[in-house]
């Protein structure tokens, strides 16, 4: 299996377009190294790739990673693509997928009702693009528009809410529903989990987690407060539907029992001082067996 990470950071982006952070401005300097959207791609053979969420960066992405270039006048080794939510974040890049090219959309029910909802999403010809359910613990074998992926995927539904566009009045920011799910994609005995939102750590997660060959997890804020600290935003981690990683009741405690191959956190907002190499929090990551995801990061299993 051959994983790429095509965008390391959360929704905006590092830096974020409309964002003075003390992070942002050092990106923007060439001090900190820039990332793109929450992305992966995946290939069993190195030749077709399946995208794990489609960001808004997704023609940039593309652009920077040659094994997702056209390879004939017309053409492109993008054969699905699989969603972990409706964010922004992870949906918008669809609508630069829609030059009639034929690929498989795979996402839950929730998911796939939200998309269905949009009609900029007609973009995407029917006759070319095939949209599948898949509901939450069940397991299928990947499809392209002409034949196996090679991977075998499940989804499984991990505590999150709804996406910002679509909250009502209250909701609730840690429910186990079908609009949040966390990925298990394997190949052989090969087990690759993409977990890039979660609210709260569960038993069954951590289950799952356990003796996978890589684990990528959402790594969105440090301190649950870090937006509203740096004076750039009202919002706490947990109030959009991620867990900080810092902390006695942060992911990185809660997840400290657990042996995985590599063990990398991802969709990393603007924010979070672990995307500065000389940050207190970086090494404390490193300490505790912790990678943090850049853009182009490539993984063979
Ligand atoms: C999230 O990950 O919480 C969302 O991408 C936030 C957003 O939609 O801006
Ligand atoms: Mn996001
Ligand atoms: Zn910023």
């Amino acid at each position: 299996m051959r994983i790429i990470v095509l965008g390391a950071a959360a929704g905006g982006g590092f830096p974020q377009w409309n964002c003075g952070c003390p992070g942002c401005r050092r990106a923007r300097a060439g001090d900190a190294r820039p990332c793109t959207q929450s992305s992966l791609a995946v290939s069993a053979d190195g030749e077709r790739w399946v995208l794990l969420n489609a960001s808004p960066d997704l023609r940039q992405q593309i652009q920077a990673t040659p094994a997702l270039h056209p390879r004939g006048l017309r053409h492109s080794p993008i054969g699905a693509v699989v969603l972990t939510n409706a964010d922004v974040d992870h949906v918008a890049g669809l609508l630069d997928l829609r030059e009639a090219h034929a690929f498989t959309l795979y996402a839950s029910p929730d998911v796939l009702g939200v998309l269905a909802g949009n009609s900029l999403f007609g973009v995407l010809n029917p006759d070319l693009v095939s949209r599948r359910p898949l509901d939450p613990g069940a397991t299928a074998d990947l499809a392209f528009p002409d034949g196996p992926a090679g991977l075998s995927l499940e989804m499984f539904t991990v505590p999150g809410k709804v996406a910002l566009y679509l909250e009502g009045e209250a909701p609730v920011l840690d429910a186990e529903a079908g609009h949040t799910v966390g990925l298990e994609l394997r190949q052989g005995g090969r087990r690759l989990l993409y977990v890039p939102g979660c609210a709260r750590l569960t038993d069954g997660l951590l289950n799952r987690l356990h003796g996978a060959d890589v684990v990528f997890f959402d790594g969105t804020v440090w301190t649950d407060t870090e937006m509203r600290d740096a004076g750039v935003g009202s919002k706490t981690g947990r109030r959009m539907g991620h867990l900080p990683i810092g902390g006695p009741d942060g992911s990185l405690a809660g997840l400290a029992g657990l042996r995985a191959g590599r063990r990398i956190y991802i969709h990393i907002n603007n924010t979070n001082p672990i995307l500065l190499d000389d940050s207190r929090e970086r090494a404390a990551l490193a300490a505790a067996g912790w990678e943090v995801a850049a853009d182009g990061l490539e993984i063979t299993l």
